[in-house]
């Protein structure tokens, strides 16, 4: 078996709201390069996960470790610079931008001054380089000039994917990249999702709620429940796992891998 380097770690995390913990000491290792899901029921405290990653959040104990550095509580402007990127769960695009502004200003975000309006000439060039390169690889480049929100809601899901490649970062967190996808798009996104992590050698943790998805794309797989990692393993270990069974998916899918 192929030993892989750890690129994000985090031990004893937690985080409380008032008396609750959303996420309850979850020590877990994701390994470089690989598609990494997080799942489990509504409320299991992925989101308050993803939040405390990508330094949205800051925890109330524990730690999170990038490349072994110590990255707890930073903030969110220095992950994107150490190469972190993340989606919401809820879209998160400039609505009144076309699709070539949006990309634009994500891949902006990398270069130094980069809201200075005196940018120098190489690094304008770069980033339209990089804006078209991105634009070709999410597939809009017939709609570039359209304002985002004229795109169809797949289509936003793909520009906000867009806009967190731009940075061009090693780590991509995606909280529910398909959610409010109409079903025929789903398999689209998910291809252009593992393209880009296979590609790129990119490593991938992804929050899904669509389990034929997870079970058919993950190297990985952590369930949680209640704050807590209830099971973590294969899809086809997370399939078998009676306790699993029994207390997220409850037969409601046909988990056959
Ligand atoms: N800002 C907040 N203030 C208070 N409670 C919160 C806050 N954010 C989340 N919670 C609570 O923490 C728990 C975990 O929420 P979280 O959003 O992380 O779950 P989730 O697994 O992402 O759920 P879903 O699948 O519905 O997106 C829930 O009980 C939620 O109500
Ligand atoms: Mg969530």
């Amino acid at each position: 078996m192929t030993v892989r380097e750890t690129i994000i770690e985090t031990q004893n995390l937690t985080k409380y709201f008032g008396a609750l913990a959303a996420v309850d000491d979850v020590s877990l290792k994701i390994e470089a390069g690989t598609l990494h899901a997080i799942i489990g029921p509504n409320g299991a405290g992925k989101t308050t996960f993803f939040n405390m990653l990508s330094g949205n959040l800051k925890p109330t104990s524990g730690k999170v470790f990038y490349k072994g550095m110590d990255l707890t509580g930073k903030p969110i402007h220095r992950m994107i610079h150490l190469g972190i990127g993340r989606s919401f769960q809820i879209t998160n695009i400039f609505p009144n931008l076309t699709v070539h502004e949006n990309i634009r200003l994500a891949s902006q975000a990398m270069e130094d001054n980069n809201f200075h309006f005196l940018m120098d000439t190489a690094k304008m060039v770069r980033c339209e380089e990089r804006t078209a390169e991105v634009i070709e690889r999410v597939g809009l480049k017939s709609q570039s000039l359209l304002p985002a929100r004229a795109l169809s809601h797949g289509d936003q899901r793909k520009l906000e994917l867009g806009m967190i490649l731009a940075p061009d970062p090693e780590v991509l967190l995606l909280d529910e990249p398909t959610a409010g996808m109409a079903t025929d798009q789903v398999p689209e996104l998910i291809t252009l999702i593992q393209e880009v992590q296979r590609s790129g050698t990119k490593t991938v943790v992804l929050v899904e709620h669509n389990m034929n998805v997870v079970m058919s794309v993950s190297d990985k797989i952590t369930v949680m429940h209640q704050g807590k990692v209830l099971a973590e393993g294969t899809p086809a270990e997370i399939a078998a796992n009676h306790e699993v069974q029994t207390a997220y998916l409850g037969g409601l899918y046909d988990l056959k891998v």
